[in-house]
């Protein structure tokens, strides 16, 4: 009865428990009121947020969390940031049993620190982790060690409007046998890396985007929506080779009608007059093609409230989007991402065609109100329950 009470309102895992009962001698959950802390004894100087380059400059501790088919969870654990110690036959190394997610810490002008909807994250994070059959946990307890680890980092948590602490939880198979199959022992752990304005100085630099057909990185029945490592080590290659033809980022199309479904590692969004004339905000559907941005939830849910245009998830074919543009229909063009929260799309190449995207010569007035918002919602300018101090 214990723990079904506890599962209440929980992850998967605390609804497990409730259904089998707990294994003698196994610890179904971890939880956050018995993290151990042992603080390095050598801290370093925090850098200047102005100058970071991304996900180089690591803080001083970590978290970890170790879980095994016999023992279930161990304790958690703060601890100083460190090496891993892995088996070389661990399935994290061989078959990507591997997942990962990424959000961020923000400090406001009132020297609060805010997570920016942190609960989105943590169900992502347990869906991908069903798909590589990970064990499960409870997302509130992990959050709650989330917490602690920012708290004890919070010097890392850059002093700027600007710049934020982007925090990147990830779940690994250790099983130290190379059979294919459910890892028996995992390894949870959470690093965080202070980053720096994505357009320097708050201008819009808008992208171009290299769309090719002959790539895609997401199918039906596949593993896109999901958070997996082992869907974007292939992608370095194109993204490479949009790189070498002069473009920034991959715009990733998919099947026989070319569906505009992602930018690099972004999602989708079109804003255009529809052919009736009405102005309409789009964005690719969550049909297993890409993954479900917190950003994108988040801009969808904003718009929807604005109640000023007509807001739809839909497919958003390349004849079509061409038409659009062909016939001046087409206004703004952008990606969305805890990284940059929105990204104005400038052109996109497609065969051996430049179509330049009227995004900047729109304002882009739609991105740039989104990222105000966001912005202003994230660094604690306008109380809001997406932003939650720590
Ligand atoms: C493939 C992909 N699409 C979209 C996103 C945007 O998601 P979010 O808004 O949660 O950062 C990301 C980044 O996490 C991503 O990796």
């Amino acid at each position: 009865m214990a723990a079904a009470l506890r599962g209440r309102g929980r992850g998967g895992g605390a609804l497990l428990v409730t259904l089998l009962g707990p294994r003698r001698g196994y610890n179904p959950l971890f939880k956050a009121s018995e993290l151990e802390v042992q603080r390095s004894s050598s801290p370093r100087p925090k850098p200047d947020p102005r100058a970071l380059p991304f996900g180089r400059v690591f803080t001083d501790h970590m978290l970890s969390v170790e879980w095994s088919r016999a023992g279930g969870w161990g304790r958690p654990r703060l601890h100083p940031f460190q090496d891993l110690r892995l088996h070389p036959a661990a399935s994290a190394l061989h078959y990507a049993v591997q997942l990962f997610e990424g959000m961020k810490a923000f400090r406001g002008a009132d020297d609060k620190i805010r997570l920016f909807r942190p609960e989105l994250n943590m169900e992502r994070m347990e869906r991908s982790a069903q798909r590589v059959c990970l064990p499960p946990f409870d997302r509130g307890e992990l959050l709650e060690c989330i917490r602690a680890l920012v708290r004890l980092e919070q010097e890392w948590v850059p002093r700027s409007d600007c710049a934020s602490l982007y925090i990147r939880p990830s779940f690994i198979g250790t099983e130290p046998t190379l059979g294919v199959a459910p890892p028996g022992q995992a390894l949870l752990f959470v690093i965080l890396c202070p980053v720096g304005p994505y357009f320097p100085g708050g201008h819009f630099s808008p992208v171009g985007l290299l769309a090719d057909p002959s790539h895609t990185r997401a199918w039906p029945g596949g593993a896109g929506h999901c958070k997996l490592g082992g869907n974007y080590g292939p992608t370095i290659a194109l993204q490479r080779a949009a790189q070498a033809r002069g473009c920034q980022q991959v715009l990733w199309l998919h099947g026989p009608q070319r569906l505009l479904t992602e930018v690099g590692t972004m999602n989708l969004f079109v804003f255009w007059h529809r052919e009736d004339g009405e102005l309409e905000l789009v964005t690719p559907p969550l049909d297993g093609l890409i993954l479900p941005g917190v950003t994108r939830q988040s801009l969808l849910e904003l718009a929807r409230e604005w109640g000023e245009f007509e807001v739809r998830e839909g497919p958003l074919p390349m004849g079509t989007v061409l038409g659009a543009l062909a016939q001046g229909r087409l206004r703004e063009m952008f990606g969305s991402g805890t990284a940059c929260v929105v990204c104005p799309v400038g052109g996109i190449l497609y065969g051996d065609q430049w179509y330049p995207i009227p995004t900047m010569e729109h304002g882009p007035e739609l991105a740039q109100r989104f990222l105000r918002v966001l912005s202003d919602i994230q660094y604690g300018r306008v109380p809001s329950e997406w932003a939650q101090p720590l």
